[in-house]
Parts: C-alpha cells; sequence; structure tokens
C-alpha cells in the first residue's frame, strides 16, 4: 500500500536527500519548506507535493497539517529542520537563542503535536526527529544548539511511554557531521575575547571536515531503515563517525572523550 511522509526543512541537505529516497521508493512524499517556490529539483517528482512551512510559525503548523491530512493520510512524520546556532554565550543575543530553541526544539514538538490526533485516530504512525552527536558528546562554540538536540534526545524517550500506548512509535536519528550546507546557514555571534579559540576550533573542524563527513543521502538511508524495520529503537546513530564516538563514549565516559576535544582545539 502506498504510503506517506510528511518532511520539515526539505529544500536542502538531509530532509531533501529523504524526499528523494522516499519519493524514489514509491512513496507519497510531503515536502515543506520555508520557501517553497524556490523549489525546482523536488517539484519535477510526480509524487512530491511542496508545501509552506516555518516551523516557528504556529498558524502555519496548524493549517499545513490540515493540507498534508487532505493530500493523503501521513503514515510518518519526520522532523528534520533545524540548523545550528554558533558563538560564544556572552555575544549571542537573547533573540538568537529564542530563535534556536524554538526552531530545534519548540517547532518540533509543535509539529508533532499537530499530526497526534491524526496518528491516534488511526492508532498507527511514527515519529522520526533528527538530532545530533552533540546531544551526547558537547562540542564548543554551539552549547544552546548541543542543548537543544539533548532536549530532543530525552522529549523523544519520555514521549515513548505515553505514544506506545496509543499505537504511535517515536526516534531520532543522530548523525555526525554530513556534507551540507549546515556549516553555511549556521547563525553565529562573537565577542573578540574568544575569537582566537574559536578560529582555531572552526579550522580544524574545516580541515577534517570532508574525511569524515557523510553524504545526506547515506544518511537518509538510516531514515529510510528507522521507518522500515519495525523495531523499538529510539534512537540510530547514522554514518560511521557517529557510531565510533558514541561507541568510544560508553567506554571510555565523558570526561575522557572532553579531554581529548580539549586537547585537539584548545592546545
Ligand atoms: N550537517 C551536519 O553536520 C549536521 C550534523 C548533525 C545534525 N544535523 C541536523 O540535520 C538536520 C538537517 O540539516 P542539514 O545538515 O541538512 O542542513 P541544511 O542543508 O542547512 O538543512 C536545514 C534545513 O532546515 C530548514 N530550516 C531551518 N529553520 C527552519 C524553520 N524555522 N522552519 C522550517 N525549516 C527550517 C532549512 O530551510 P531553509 O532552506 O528555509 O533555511 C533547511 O531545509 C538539522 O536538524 C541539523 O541540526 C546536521
Amino acid at each position: 500500500m502506498n504510503k506517506t511522509i510528511f518532511i520539515t526543512g526539505a529544500s536542502s541537505g538531509l530532509g531533501k536527500a529523504t524526499a528523494k529516497l522516499f519519493a524514489a521508493k514509491g512513496w507519497t512524499v510531503i515536502a515543506t519548506l520555508r520557501n517553497p517556490e524556490k523549489e525546482t529539483e523536488l517539484s519535477q517528482l510526480p509524487n512530491v507535493h511542496l508545501l509552506q512551512l516555518d516551523i516557528c510559525n504556529t498558524n502555519q503548523i496548524k493549517d499545513v497539517t490540515t493540507k498534508a491530512e487532505q493530500i493523503s493520510s501521513v503514515d510518518v512524520l519526520y522532523n528534520n529542520a533545524g540548523y545550528a546556532l554558533g558563538g560564544d554565550l556572552e555575544a549571542t543575543s537573547a533573540e538568537q537563542i529564542e530563535r534556536q530553541i524554538n526552531t530545534n526544539f519548540l517547532g518540533t514538538i509543535l509539529v508533532t503535536k499537530a499530526f497526534l490526533p491524526y496518528f491516534k485516530k488511526r492508532k498507527n504512525g511514527i515519529i522520526i526527529s533528527t538530532s545530533s552527536i552533540a546531544a551526547y558528546i558537547p562540542e564548543p562554540f554551539i552549547a544552546v544548539y548541543g542543548a537543544t538536540k539533548a532536549a530532543l534526545e530525552m522529549w523523544t524517550a519520555s514521549m515513548s511511554f505515553e505514544l506506545e500506548k496509543v499505537g504511535i512509535s517515536i526516534k531520532t536519528i543522530v548523525p555526525s557531521s554530513m556534507q551540507t550546507s549546515f556549516l553555511g546557514n549556521a547563525d553565529m555571534a562573537f565577542e573578540p575575547d574568544y575569537q582566537a579559540d574559536f578560529n582555531n576550533y572552526i579550522g580544524k573542524l574545516m580541515s577534517d571536515a570532508d574525511s569524515v563527513a557523510d553524504k545526506p543521502e547515506d544518511i537518509a538511508n538510516v531514515v529510510y531503515d528507522a521507518v522500515t524495520d519495525d523495531k523499538k529503537q529510539l534512537c540510530y546513530f547514522a554514518g560511521n563517525d557517529a557510531i565510533q564516538k558514541y561507541e568510544r563514549l560508553k567506554k571510555e565516559g565523558l570526561e575522557s572523550v572532553m579531554g581529548d576535544t580539549k586537547k585537539l582545539f584548545f592546545e
């Protein structure tokens, strides 16, 4: 039977790769974007429907949920939209922090809440959210971003109790770095006092990026597995780097892993 996935943040990177993968597998894809009029690739695919959604816009969330359900009953909600706020806290404005939390955490919760009545009525539905390895292993200069993703992890695990009772499953995808526009789309704020440390950090990060960063198409395959494997698995570490980092964290503990981060970036 034809199934339907609803995706947030489908304009680029992992969201777009996932939309294309599910469309290629014969799914109906409801791809949501802040600016659907700019999309030229997904709009060519016959089983992809484009709808406008900024996940910080609560009225739009309500409308788009109704519109999506009119197109087709949604089987899977994929909460993928997100971005990073980088820099030091002193330089970061309250508005920047609010926007980061409202997008990565609150927006994800409110989109999920909007779909729950439909899923509950059908006693069926899968909710997947894109988290990050930064939810498990602290990274310098993205403290609020890491906190939003850690919040998503705990929210997902806690929600699983109430949702299981009504036939809905909830999971996270946990990538490490990916070859997307993510860094370019980051919001940044710096005080001069932290600039040298940041430059050192970002320089090393960028020089490693190509060697460890996963292709979004490979991570989209993990999303597909998480949707179709019928497992009661809460989180899916996605890509070699995320898997290795999490294994090391379990084996050696947080202080040891953070000690290496300090050596790499600050000594
Ligand atoms: N790339 C990495 O290294 C990495 C690592 C771990 C986790 N992640 C996570 O992976 C997810 C996808 O990121 P990506 O790497 O594919 O980066 P990306 O290419 O920058 O994609 C991010 C997507 O989120 C959308 N978005 C941002 N704010 C939004 C809002 N308020 N409402 C609706 N959509 C919004 C963007 O839309 P616009 O085009 O409108 O801006 C874009 O479609 C994010 O949740 C990110 O946190 C990324």
